[in-house]
C-alpha cells in the first residue's frame, strides 16, 4: 500500500481528482488531507470523502513533530494541490524526490513567489503569451524549481481572460495531475 497525503490551501478540485482517480486503486490511498485554511473546501471534501484531515499553522508546519505525524501515516507521497506556503527545507530532506507540486504555468514561465492562481493567469494575458498549460514538478529549496515531470499547453484565444484562461488551466490539471502522481509512484515502487 502506498500513501499519499495531499496539501491544499484552496478550493480542493485537484484534492477531488486525486481521490477519485485513486478510489478504485486498492494498491495506492490517500490517507491524509492537509491544509493551512480552516475555510478551505479541500477540508469539506476531506470530511465528505471520511479521510482524515488536519489543519496546519506556520508553528506547527515548522516544529519537527509534524514529520512524526507524515510517518504515523506511512506516507509515501506528499502532493502540493494548490498549497500556498513554502515548504521547510526539512520536509524537502525528509522526503527527497517524495514531493510533487502542479503549477499552472508553463515553467519556467511565470513562476516563483507570489506566481498562483489568478495573478498567473493575469501575467500571461497581460504579457500577450499565446500559450499557457501546467507544469507538474517535483519540489526542491527553490519556488517551483524541481525537476519538472510533465507539461501541457493551452493555446489563449483572442480576449482571453483570467477567468476563461483559468478553467481552460483546471480542466488539463484534472486530466493529468493523477496519473503522473500514479506514474511517479509506481515507477518509483
Ligand atoms: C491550481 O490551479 C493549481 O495549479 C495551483 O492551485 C490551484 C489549486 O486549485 N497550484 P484547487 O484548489 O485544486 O481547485
Amino acid at each position: 500500500m502506498k500513501n499519499i497525503v495531499i496539501f491544499a490551501s484552496g478550493a480542493g478540485s485537484n484534492a477531488q481528482a486525486i481521490i477519485d482517480f485513486f478510489r478504485g486503486k486498492d494498491e495506492i490511498n490517500v490517507a491524509l488531507i492537509v491544509s493551512n485554511q480552516s475555510q478551505a473546501g479541500v477540508l469539506a471534501i476531506a470530511e465528505a470523502e471520511e479521510i482524515d484531515s488536519m489543519l496546519i499553522d506556520k508553528k506547527i508546519i515548522k516544529d519537527d513533530s509534524f514529520l512524526e505525524i507524515l510517518k504515523s501515516y506511512e506516507t509515501d507521497l506528499i502532493v502540493l494541490a494548490g498549497y500556498l506556503w513554502k515548504i521547510p527545507d526539512y520536509l524537502i530532506q525528509a522526503y527527497k524526490n517524495k514531493i510533487v507540486n502542479i503549477h499552472p504555468s508553463l515553467l519556467p514561465k511565470y513562476g516563483g513567489k507570489g506566481m498562483y492562481g489568478h495573478h498567473v493567469h493575469q501575467a500571461v494575458i497581460e504579457n500577450k503569451e499565446t500559450e499557457s498549460g501546467i507544469s507538474i514538478h517535483l519540489v526542491n529549496e527553490e519556488y517551483d524549481k524541481g525537476k519538472i515531470l510533465l507539461q501541457k499547453k493551452v493555446i489563449l484565444d483572442d480576449g482571453e481572460t483570467p477567468d476563461s484562461l483559468a478553467s481552460k488551466i483546471h480542466k488539463l490539471e484534472h486530466e493529468h495531475f493523477a496519473e503522473t502522481i500514479n506514474n511517479l509512484i509506481t515507477l518509483n515502487h
